[in-house]
């Protein structure tokens, strides 16, 4: 008899991300393991349930999935409607990898040069990629700011893993001719 392959569950990816947290301390191998574990959990959807999957008219929904009790991460879905894309926005310092469930998300990938005391940054654009079904990008400062924009008409449905509880993100708008980039509202 064949064996019989278990489905890769949010538990499972918890518990092997709490491993990762507790085993390493670079940020850069933290992002590694967390994109090799999204896209295993990634592979399929039945896992997330309708509450987690529910969509808002206003913007896209954010829905916390497990917030690590030391801070060392967090799980989040986000479901995006056509057209409910985020502005240019950073993640407070932190690393992230997001992973696309189903539907296409378009990213584009802005560097953070130096930051200001007049609440002026500067950014490099660093290209646009398109992150498909089963797919992951990441986020690693200082390469840790982006646009997010679904693709296509349908609904997608994304998971994102952050290196701490992201309470506040900044935004900014957008580039002047000499690439300097205003800071927005803080979110
Ligand atoms: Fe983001």
């Amino acid at each position: 008899m064949g064996k019989i392959q278990q489905q890769y569950e949010l538990s499972d990816f918890i518990s092997e991300m709490t491993k990762v947290v507790e085993e390493t301390t670079e940020s850069a191998e933290r992002v590694r393991e967390a994109e090799r574990l999204l896209c295993k959990l990634i592979r399929t959807k039945s896992w997330l349930s309708q509450e987690k999957l529910q969509t808002e008219n206003s913007q896209y929904a954010r829905h916390s999935l497990y917030r690590d009790p030391k801070n060392q991460f967090e799980v989040l879905a986000l479901i995006w409607e056509p057209g409910q894309c985020t502005p240019l926005h950073d993640h407070d310092g932190t690393w992230g990898v997001e992973g696309v469930v189903s539907g296409r998300m378009r990213v584009k990938n802005y560097v953070q040069l130096e930051s200001f005391s007049d609440h002026t940054a500067k950014l490099c654009y660093a290209g646009a990629m398109t992150v498909n079904e089963q797919s992951t990008g990441e986020l690693l400062p200082p390469a840790d700011c982006h646009i997010l924009e679904p693709h296509g008409d349908e609904t997608t449905v994304t998971i994102h893993v952050y290196g701490k509880q992201l309470r506040k993100f900044r935004v900014f708008e957008a580039p002047d001719e000499k690439g300097f980039i205003r800071l927005g509202n803080n979110m």
